[in-house]
């Protein structure tokens, strides 16, 4: 076998997660682990990844090359965040409080808080400021290993405002190194001046902002919250249409607070992706799965909103979904760029293993966002984001609730975040 030439090797991993397993595998066989295992990278993409012992036969360290030692720990792919409200302005503890207090999401919404809260902080801020308060969030992603993050729009709910997040969104990648998909979402809610026109907000939507945005490059997708309160299903039908056309494609948040029919929109308007899914039912399930729609849990927001009905990952798995799984991180019903809480909780409530949680984060996801012939898996030609854990196997990424294990996180090749030696591991006191 001919030797391939490295730049960079992560090497002798107690664990190495490939996430090369069995397709529509269930249990640890979905990570596809060797154990003892390295992978080494040129030039940002991944040569070679298997045994350690066999490294040294068939890889060739070019001069200065880079050597990690993973030795005691996990390798995975980076984490792929694939649903974030990354870009906003203000805060919203105060509602936090009353939701403790027992107030709901909707009755919130209904009292001028809300996204509503958020839309008026946005449209007060600059496209700096909201880059500006964007970058604390990136590096809090980071430093649980989150190497790609989609972020929307939403909070703008105006062509220029919607337009601003937009542009915020397209500044990142230049600003730190975590990947960026760009949503629009200006079907997050009904801004304040249409709550009497409706129609004429969705008139903007499909006439002016979803083309705006298409022809300047900024999304990949178009998303519509599709519940009672915010669109409805006839309006989000219109709104995601158009985006089709115009080259983004739909994702939707579905089913959260009720299930009012937009899994069986998202099926039938061939949608990237359905997210949330509290509320989904067995036949919106079999729609999801009949049309290849990819499932996205978002455990945190349903614990952050206090509802008692997480979305039934279990029975998205084993229906043979793609089951996609994320922070949500937003203002408003998940304040957290903790991934490693959306993992313990995606086996504590949406009824996945450790395992199948990881390969939600990182191959599912990927899959969600249309990356996954680049992002997601240990494997030669994929690109080099690869994550160290300093804890002896998987589960501990799920079983020790909300910690980041980080140790090293490797984007396109290039050591990006590196804590010091045993950092993250625990010390024995005498
Ligand atoms: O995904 N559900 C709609 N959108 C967000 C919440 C946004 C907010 O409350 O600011 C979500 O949960």
């Amino acid at each position: 076998m001919a030797m391939v030439s490295a730049d960079l090797a992560v090497r002798n991993a107690a664990e190495l997660c490939t996430m090369q397993g069995p397709e529509h595998g269930k249990g640890e066989a979905v990570l596809g682990s060797i154990a003892a295992g390295s992978v080494a990278c040129r030039e940002g993409r991944i040569v070679w990844a298997g045994p350690d012992r066999t490294l040294s036969a068939e890889v060739e360290m070019l001069p200065g090359a880079r050597v990690v030692d993973a030795s005691g720990c996990v390798v995975t792919p980076g984490l792929i965040d694939c649903h974030t409200h990354l870009i906003f302005a203000g805060e919203r503890a105060d509602e936090f409080a009353s939701r403790c207090e027992g107030v709901s999401y909707l009755a919130i919404a209904e009292r001028g808080g809300g996204i509503g809260a958020t839309v008026r902080a946005t449209r007060a801020a600059s496209e700096d400021d909201l880059v500006r308060l964007a970058l604390p969030r990136l590096r809090r992603l980071l430093s649980f290993g989150v190497t790609t993050a989609e972020a929307k729009s939403g909070y703008g709910l105006s062509l220029s405002d919607e337009l601003k997040m937009l542009r915020a969104i397209a500044r990142l990648p230049a600003l730190q190194p975590i990947e960026i998909v760009p949503t629009l979402l200006c079907a997050h809610a009904v801004p304040a001046e249409h709550a009497r026109s409706r129609g004429a907000y969705v008139d903007l939507c499909v006439q002016e902002i979803i083309p705006e945005a298409a022809k300047a490059g900024l999304a990949r997708f178009c998303d519509a919250f599709v519940e009672q309160g915010a669109f409805s299903l006839e309006e989000g039908r219109r709104i995601l249409r158009k985006g089709k056309e115009l080259g983004l494609a739909p994702r939707l948040h579905a089913d959260q607070l009720s299930a009012l029919g937009a899994v069986e929109l998202a099926a039938e308007l061939g949608a990237a992706t359905a997210d949330h899914l509290e509320s989904i039912s067995p036949r919106g399930i079999e729609a999801l799965a009949e049309s290849g729609v990819s499932a996205v849990l978002l455990p945190t927001s349903t614990l952050f909103l206090k509802q008692t009905r997480f979305a039934p990952g279990r029975a998205l798995w084993d229906a043979g979904l793609n089951v996609g799984l994320a922070t949500n991180l937003n203002p408003g019903s998940a304040m957290t760029e903790n991934a490693a809480l959306s993992l313990s909780l995606a086996c504590l409530c949406n009824g996945l293993s450790p395992a199948e949680a990881l390969w939600a984060f990182t191959r599912g996801s990927a899959r969600a966002l249309g990356l996954g012939d680049r992002l997601g898996a240990i494997a030669s030609g994929m690109q080099a984001d690869l994550v160290v854990h300093a804890c002896a196997n998987h589960r501990h990424l799920a079983y020790h609730l909300a910690m980041a294990h980080v140790e090293t996180v490797i984007k396109r090749g290039r050591v990006v975040l590196e804590r010091g030696p045993g950092s993250c591991r625990c010390v024995e006191v005498p």
